[in-house]
This record gives C-alpha cells, structure tokens and sequence, in this order.
C-alpha cells in the first residue's frame, strides 16, 4: 500500500482513479462529520448524560425499560445536529458526481449532513436521527411517524403511534438491532461492483459496514482510506490519504478539476 500521505504523485494518482471510475461508493462515518461540530455518540454522553450507560440509551431493552429517558437523549441529541452544517468534506463529497458519472455515499451517520450538502444518492445504513417511527412498526418496518401533526405531554415521554398507541422513536439503528435489509442489501451489491470505493472517516470497527471495504477489496474495488489515523481497513487500502476529510477532500476534487482542464 501507498502511504506517502499527500505526496503530489499520490493525490494525481487517486485523481486519475476518478476520472476513469464510473461507479464510486463512498463509504463514511463519524470522522466526515467532525468539523460539522457534531459529538459521537460517545462524545455526546457528556455532562448531565455523563452517568448513562449506552445499552439504555440506543437498545430496544433500554427503551422499553424508560421510554422517556431515551426519547429525552435523542431530543438532546437532535438539538445538537439540528444546528450543524455540512463541512468542507460533505461538499466535496457531493462535489465529485459533477466528474464521476454515477456516485453512492453509504453513511453510518444519522446526521443527514450528506443530504444537505447535496448528494443525491445517499444510503443511510444507520437512519435518520431528524425521523420517527412506531416502536411497533404496526403498518409495516419502518412506520415512519410525523410528530410535526402531533400533540402530548412532553413531560410524559415520548408520542404515541396514531395507529397502534405504540410508543414513538427515533428512527436510527441501535444496539443489537439489523441494519434496514434492503440499504444493506444495497450497499453490499454497490461496494462489489464500485469501480473505486473512498473510505472515510470510519474506524472500520463496527459491523457490518466495517466488512463493505473487505467486500469490495476482494471483488477486486480500488479502495482509497481518508482518515488521520490508521484504522483495520488501512492494511486493505490500495492508498492512503493522511488527515482530516474536510482537508483532504477538497484538494482530491482540486485535483480532478485540475486533471480535466488540462485536457
Ligand atoms: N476526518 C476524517 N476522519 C476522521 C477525522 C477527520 N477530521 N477525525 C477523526 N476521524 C476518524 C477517526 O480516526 C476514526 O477512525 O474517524 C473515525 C471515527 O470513528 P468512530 O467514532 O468509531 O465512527 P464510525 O466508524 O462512524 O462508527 C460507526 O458506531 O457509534 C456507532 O452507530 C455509531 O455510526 C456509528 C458507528
């Protein structure tokens, strides 16, 4: 693997990948969204959550057992994202379908950010934080739910279904839960026929979009990792560009733009 970090040969290198690339699969997590000013899930169990142990704030058992405590972090949590704003790295993302013929971004982050900074194509393996649905899923897996239309007792906990009276949740995957089949399904197909597949800002640690890289590396994928820090997909990385993705990013599209005005 190429590890010579920006090296100019390097950076035209993974230029050059792109312009011949008609199918790109970006597969990102939690480090893309950092310089949005967005805490992980981690970060974010600071001050009044601090005490909180994670398997009763994001598994179907912790909600179960205080529906309000959950729905109450996901609150908080929602406040926080609501106000970030795609970084530098978002738009760069959304930026290389102007030269790739057809781009996929796989998120693990529930953010939306991609969204906004306008990819078009985005599978959000993990949901939707800004989204709601019928713990029960009483009209089908997901019954989203619009709490805009409704009214209750803040104080009380979350809404109810207005289907079933089922409790109402956040629409995101949580802890010993399955990624949604068909999202899954999908990007499982994508990262085996991607011509090149970026990975970004994921610590490659938790399954299953950890296997995505692994899968298209053996289906023979260019893989090209964006991280600061070496992760468990660096050993597989055809390349490595060192930093941080909102830097990084922008100077990978710099360089496409660059390459086609040459010709
Ligand atoms: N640019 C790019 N990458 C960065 C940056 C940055 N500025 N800063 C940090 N990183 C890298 C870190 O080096 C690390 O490899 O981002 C990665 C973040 O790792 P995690 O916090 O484990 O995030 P992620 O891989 O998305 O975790 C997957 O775990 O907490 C659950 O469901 C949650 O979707 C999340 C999942």
């Amino acid at each position: 693997m190429n590890t010579s970090g920006q090296h100019p040969d390097l950076m035209r290198a993974v230029a050059q990948a792109l312009r011949d690339c008609r199918l790109l699969v970006v597969l990102t997590g939690a480090g893309v969204s950092k310089e949005s000013g967005i805490p992980t899930f981690r970060d974010a169990l600071d001050g009044l959550w601090a005490s909180y142990d994670p398997q009763r704030l994001a598994t179907p058992r912790g909600f179960r057992r205080d529906p309000k405590l959950v729905w109450d972090w996901y609150q908080h949590r929602r406040a926080l994202i609501a106000q970030a704003r795609p970084n530098a790295g978002h738009l760069a993302i959304a930026a290389l379908e102007r030269y790739i013929e057809k781009v996929v971004v796989i998120t693990q982050n529930i953010d939306g950010l991609h969204q906004q900074a306008g990819s078009r194509d985005v599978i959000a393996l993990h949901g939707d934080i800004q989204r709601n649905k019928c713990f029960a899923n009483c009209q089908g897996d997901p019954t989203y739910i619009d709490i805009s239309t409704l009214t209750w007792d803040e104080e009380a906990g979350p809404p109810r279904c207005p289907h079933c009276g089922a409790y109402v949740r956040p629409a995101v995957v949580w802890f010993e839960e399955m990624l949604p089949p068909a999202e899954l399904e999908r990007a499982m197909y994508l990262s085996r026929v991607a011509d090149v597949m970026l990975v970004v800002g994921t610590s490659g640690e938790v399954q299953p979009a950890a296997s995505l890289p692994f899968l298209a590396r053996e289906s023979g994928v260019l893989i090209v990792e964006v991280n600061p820090a070496i992760t468990p997909i660096t050993r597989i990385a055809h390349w490595r560009l060192a930093g941080p993705s909102a830097v990084i990013l922008p100077q990978v599209v710099a360089a496409l733009a660059g390459d086609e005005d040459r010709d």
